[in-house]
């Protein structure tokens, strides 16, 4: 374990399987890892900062030091602000060392003492990004095993707002007497 907060920026929309690796791996290295999600990002999100903020919090509670956080404007003052002496990305793929290269070089142009530390997510994630998870599930594709299941079940609600209804008025409903049983139907109308 290395002495210092690092700083996990990012969008985080949604939390992936290749996220929450690299937020396992970073929290062996690191005395405490703070993942920062950007909150003025130009992007239209699918899921609202609030919403990123309660899933990632739930993936890493049994991670004790790792804390959740959002951020505003430059990422390197937020880092200062917050004491961190690095930053912390993953990298999947050749195709991801341009960009990755360029920010750290303009992170370094703002502020000479952080360092970006790159980690490589598990293998079986290197294909995993929040954009395609996002666009598979529009689609009506299955992302299990590309997300965790509490992102999965929060990408149905959002996608499928019945899912929800479905899935409270049904599964959670307490047993009824099979012979008064309201139909599905008739159910479905009441609500
Ligand atoms: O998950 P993402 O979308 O690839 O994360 C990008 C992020 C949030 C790390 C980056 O856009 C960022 O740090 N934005 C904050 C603004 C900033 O500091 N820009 C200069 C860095 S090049």
């Amino acid at each position: 374990m290395n002495k210092g907060i690092a700083v996990y920026p990012g969008s985080f929309d949604p939390p992936t399987n290749g996220h929450l690796d690299l937020i396992q791996r970073g929290s062996k290295i690191f005395e405490e890892l703070v993942v920062a999600i950007l909150r003025n990002s130009e992007k239209s999100p699918m899921f609202s900062v609030a919403e990123r903020l309660e899933m990632l919090r739930a993936l890493t509670a049994d991670l004790k030091n790792v804390r959740i956080d959002t951020f505003n404007g430059l990422m390197v003052e937020y880092a200062k602000s917050i004491d961190a002496v690095c930053i912390l990305r993953g990298i999947r793929a050749i195709s991801d060392y341009e960009y990755e290269l360029q920010m750290a070089l303009m992170n370094r142009k703002l502020e000479p003492t952080l360092e970006t530390v790159f980690m490589m997510p598990a293998d079986k994630y290197s294909y995993v990004s929040s954009r395609l998870v996002r666009e598979v599930a529009q689609a009506g594709g299955p992302v299990k095993g590309l997300v965790p299941d509490v992102v999965e079940q929060k990408l149905r609600e959002k996608l499928d707002p019945a899912y929800k209804f479905h899935h409270a008025n049904f599964v959670e409903a307490p047993e009824v007497d099979q012979n008064k049983k309201t139909s599905d139907k008739k159910r479905k109308k009441k609500a």
